[in-house]
């Protein structure tokens, strides 16, 4: 198994200015254009915690929770929470300032998984993830159930197998 790395040796930090090209008819900053963001900065994130070429599994439900207006600065920040065999949970957050008002407002999270590959494509295993902050250790527990989550939504995991959920529901 490769040696265990620090959750904090993974952090990646991606600051961007939202161009007229990347915003939808209304001037804010279009969907789809920030969830490729997200993928990049937790594909980079991934990247840093296994050493491997990794690619997107799953991203878990994005939320839209404010507009990012033409001219923002968006920053995203990314971590892996916990690793698996060959997966690894990365969670990413979003930021978008207006610099010249001084505000600055969290938009959106997400928790994306990857996978560590070889180069056919191969999964590979991946080092544990070790934590250090209350913060990360909550992260890591819940990465489980959400692991179980996502994969008996993509029909990769029996309702009955997902021990976590379960538990959840006192079944
Ligand atoms: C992700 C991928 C490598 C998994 O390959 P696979 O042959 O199904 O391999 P396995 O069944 O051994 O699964 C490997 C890991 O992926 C995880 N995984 C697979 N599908 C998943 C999903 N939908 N959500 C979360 N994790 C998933 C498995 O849980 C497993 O994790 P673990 O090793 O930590 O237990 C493969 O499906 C793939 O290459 N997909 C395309 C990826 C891609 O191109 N992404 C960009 C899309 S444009």
């Amino acid at each position: 198994m490769p040696k265990p790395k620090f959750a904090n040796e993974s952090l990646t930090t991606m600051t961007e200015m939202v161009f007229p090209n990347d915003t939808n008819t209304l001037g804010n900053l279009m969907g789809g254009n920030l969830m490729r963001l997200m993928d990049i900065v937790g594909a980079i994130c991934a990247q840093k915690h296994s050493n491997r070429i990794v690619v997107t599994a799953s991203v878990d439900n994005v939320s839209f929770k404010e507009p990012i207006p033409l001219g923002s600065v968006v920053t995203l920040q990314a971590k892996v929470t916990r690793a698996f065999t060959s997966s690894m949970e990365v969670a990413v957050e979003v930021w978008a300032e207006n610099i010249p008002a001084q505000k600055k407002i969290h938009t959106n999270k997400a928790f994306l998984t990857f996978v560590a590959v070889d180069q056919s494509g191969v999964p590979i295993e991946v080092p544990p993830v070790i934590t250090e902050t209350d913060e990360e250790k909550e992260m890591y527990e819940g990465a489980l159930r959400r692991r179980q989550l996502r994969l008996v939504l993509a029909g990769r995991m029996k309702p009955e197998e997902a021990t976590e959920l379960k538990a959840i529901f006192g079944l």
